[in-house]
């Protein structure tokens, strides 16, 4: 589900009137719903209760601290990827005992600092990387707890930049030589082998792909069960989640009857992977990114301009390819709304909604069908809850948005929008 629904005409996210959050806020805005995360969190929860399971929200998605703190408050774990991630976590009141640490690229310094903090495991990528963390953890005189993350091989059918599981992706190590890593593992004297992991990319839209890997999977981690009595086996994350409504039956309302819905569903992810976890008698772990908060944020925009070429319209907006850059790197869809709807003038037409970036890869939908549009109109780019703020920059020297977590009737600023003196924060002029 997500809390984004029209009354009376205004887009609200719960009780919350979005055109006056604009007007009070400022553009361009994040706007998220914390009961839709947390509704997200406690279905999946639910969905794999035949497992002991955990949940590790991949802070990537989205790491504001006031997000953070909501899954720290229901006793998530975290999936982190680098020592900034985890100084967030910390910060915002979760447990380093439930934190993975993936990544191909981790620093010494990384390494030393995630087991001063004492994290549940290290993903294993490498064998370099493995020998590494044995050495670190040797001047610490600590047993550094390690899974290793196995490439099934498996195609996710997404994009090419977010599919993971293939044997031509950088991510982690051959299925074929998995044993190997495991047993150069339990001869170092500061590992403790503690599990398994795999992720095979991000927004898989069926099911189909997590059975096929889940398949590929038991054999070998019922053998390292046997073999090194690991814990847990980490299924990774990338549940896809509906950016296009119309690719969705039940299109018009379909985010308040996400039964219909003919993308995956919750029940048709753990309906297809939860019987064959059960066998295995280990702790299952999730690292879900997207499904938690993608469909849980907006990101709130104002008409600057219209411009009307021979050939094209332009709706030029005040939020650019910096704020939001999914449209630009993946050529991915998000659904544009007005936040006030049926204005009274002109009619449907199709556009490039564009930002104000010196890029012709800055737009956000391109021939777009959309309502009347007119200067000064607030646009809310849907779907924006996950990868949107955690992947903008200053790029055009543009400040970063604000950003708000709405609860009930409440609105609170989570990040304050960048102030000119931010721009040049840490920056000099050399003597
Ligand atoms: N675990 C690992 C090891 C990952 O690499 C990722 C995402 C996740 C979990 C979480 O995946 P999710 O549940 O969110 O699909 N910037 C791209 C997505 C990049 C995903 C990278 N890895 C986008 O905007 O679509």
């Amino acid at each position: 589900m997500h809390s984004f629904e029209y009354r009376n005409g205004t887009l609200f996210c719960e009780n919350v009137d979005l055109a006056q959050l604009a007007i009070k806020t400022g553009t361009p805005t994040y706007v998220y719903s914390a009961e839709t995360i947390l509704d997200h969190y406690r279905r999946l929860d639910q969905a794999l209760q035949e497992v002991p399971h955990l949940i590790c929200y991949a802070v990537k998605a989205n790491s504001n601290i006031g997000i953070l703190n909501l899954f720290a408050k229901e006793n998530a774990g975290f999936d982190i990827v680098s020592g900034g991630e985890l100084f967030r976590v910390l910060k915002a009141g979760g447990k380093a005992a439930q934190c993975t640490f993936a990544g191909v690229g981790k620093t010494e310094a990384e390494i030393r600092e995630a087991l001063e903090h004492g994290i549940l495991a290290f993903n294993i990528e490498s064998e370099a990387e493995l020998a590494r963390i044995n050495r670190v953890a040797a001047t610490l005189d600590v047993k550094a707890p390690i899974a290793v993350r196995v490439n099934p091989d498996v195609d996710a059918h997404t994009h090419k930049y977010i599919s993971t599981g293939k044997s031509e992706n950088k991510f982690g190590i051959a299925f074929e030589r998995v044993l190997g890593v495991y047993e150069a593992a339990s001869k170092m004297s500061h590992i403790a082998i503690r599990g398994v992991q795999m992720h095979i990319g991000s927004q898989i839209t069926k099911a189909g792909p997590f059975a096929e890997a889940v398949d590929k999977m038991l054999p070998l981690v019922n053998q390292l069960k046997e073999l090194y009595g690991i814990e847990y086996f980490s299924i990774g994350g990338g549940m896809g989640i509906v950016y296009d409504p119309s690719l969705a039956s039940g299109a018009a309302g379909w985010w308040e009857n996400e039964a219909d819905e003919s993308l995956l569903t919750l029940e048709a992810y753990a309906g297809a992977i939860v019987p064959k976890l059960k066998t295995l008698g280990l702790k299952i772990l999730v690292e879900p990114g997207r499904f938690m908060v993608g469909n849980a944020g907006v990101l709130l925009t104002q008409v600057q301009y219209i411009k009307k070429t021979e050939t094209k319209k332009f709706v030029i907006v005040d939020a650019g390819m910096n704020d939001l850059i999914r449209p630009a790197l993946y050529q991915s869809f998000h659904e544009i709304v007005p936040v006030t709807k049926n204005h009274p003038y002109g009619e449907a037409e199709k556009a490039d909604i564009v930002g104000p970036v010196c890029e012709s890869g800055d737009f956000f939908a391109q021939d777009r069908e959309l309502p009347p549009i007119a200067e000064g109109d607030i646009l809310a780019v849907m779907s924006a809850g996950a990868y949107g703020a955690t992947m903008s920059s200053n790029y055009n020297s543009r400040r970063l948005p604000a950003e708000i977590l709405v609860h009930g009737e409440r609105a609170e600023v989570i990040r304050k929008r960048q102030t000119l003196d931010d721009l040049i924060d840490g920056e000099s002029i050399p003597q």
